[in-house]
């Protein structure tokens, strides 16, 4: 499938998760195959434009990890065309836009899913991001703000025609936060209306729910939990795809796959190849290309105890995992307790 005139070797993507989807995290998954397009953490267009550090880093990617699409968040049409031009000029393939997220701190802002509240200021924000790039600018949204407006539809119909090259939908409502199921039903009535590639998102969490969603008229779709818990699903759902049985995933792999998080978390900066990492232009003048020591330690061990709450999910004595590295306070210590639930053969889970 195509996005504009990116190429999508696979339509399973890693859906946008703030605090989750780092870059290390997105290039681990990618390594396992099946990922057609990588999304960044929701990233500020105001933190962009202004050259805030920390809005930086988030959108941060690496070579490996294309196609990328950094997904900014704002509803200043003005400033989110800014933020596409810096965008664009990190080299990223895709702008994605972000007209779901339902937390006040952003929505209050007139961002996030307050946008499906103004069709015609969101078809604007859209408008201007449109003339100004030449990459493509894509949209996710929820399916409405409330059970009273669901209106995705509508609203998907105004960003095509405003120059967007592909909208995601979420089945839920912004009210309904996380709760409930996704109305994939909607997802397949906006899929059927519009001329540019839908893409749906919302409750795929085993490999066969990505590949039956795919029924559903969609071109592609995101998981976003799911791979938090299991980050082979899109390797799994491209084996059922293709008509395989999905790869097997032993705890010992699971067990590889979090040291190799830690060690890329650890190692992120350090002696990096030119060229490597895309970086926004900072202000002002940061070290950006240095690995910041102070507080490292800390930084990984809380990524990931985050991972951790949902990959433990589903688990045999997932609950057991999740207390121990809660209360691990150093790299080694997280190390020994990988090694002994993951890595070695006679464990005993109780
Ligand atoms: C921890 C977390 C963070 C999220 N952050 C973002 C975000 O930054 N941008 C966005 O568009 N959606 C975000 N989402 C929504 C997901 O991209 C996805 O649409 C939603 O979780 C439903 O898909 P799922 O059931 O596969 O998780 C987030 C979801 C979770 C669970």
């Amino acid at each position: 499938m195509k996005i504009g005139s990116v190429d999508l070797a696979s339509p399973f993507v890693v859906a946008p998760m703030a605090g989750m989807t780092d870059t290390a995290f997105r290039r681990l998954v990618k390594r396992h195959g099946g990922c057609g397009l990588v999304i960044t953490e929701m990233v500020s267009s105001e933190g962009l434009v202004r050259g805030i550090d920390r809005t930086l880093e988030y959108a941060e990617y690496t070579e490996e990890e294309r196609p990328v699409s950094i997904q900014i968040f704002g509803g200043d049409p003005e400033k989110m065309a800014d933020a596409a031009q810096i965008v664009e000029g990190m080299g990223a393939d895709i702008v994605d836009v972000n007209m779901g997220c339902p937390v006040p701190k952003i929505a209050k802002h007139n961002a996030g899913c307050s946008l499906m509240r103004e069709p015609e200021h969101a078809a604007a924000v859209i408008g201007a991001m449109a003339k100004a790039v030449r990459i493509p600018v894509t949209v996710k949204m929820r399916a409405g703000w409330n059970d009273r407006a669901r209106n995705a539809p509508e609203l998907a119909r105004m960003v095509q025609d405003a120059g967007a090259a592909a909208v995601t939908i979420h089945g839920r409502t912004a009210e309904q936060s996380y709760t409930g199921v996704a109305d994939w039903d909607l997802v397949a009535r906006v899929a059927e209306t519009l001329t540019i590639p839908v893409l749906g998102s919302g409750d795929c969490v085993e490999p066969q729910h990505v590949v039956d969603r795919m029924r559903s008229g969609v071109e592609g779709v995101l998981v976003g939990r799911g791979v938090l818990r299991n980050p082979w699903i899109l390797a799994q759902a491209a084996d059922l795809a293709a008509g395989r049985a999905p790869r097997v995933v032993t705890l010992q792999e699971r067990g590889r796959f979090l040291l190799d998080y830690i060690e890329l978390l650890v190692n992120e900066r350090v002696n990096e190849a030119d060229g490597f990492r895309h970086t926004a232009p900072a202000r002002p003048p940061s070290d950006g290309a240095q690995p910041r020591a102070i507080g490292r330690e800390r930084w990984v061990i809380n990524k990931i105890r985050a991972l951790t709450s949902w990959y433990s999910k589903g688990l045999d004595a997932g609950s057991h995992l999740r207390v121990h590295v809660n209360a691990a306070d150093s790299l080694r210590e997280l190390h020994e307790i990988i090694d002994e639930f993951f890595l070695r053969a006679d464990v005993v889970h109780a």
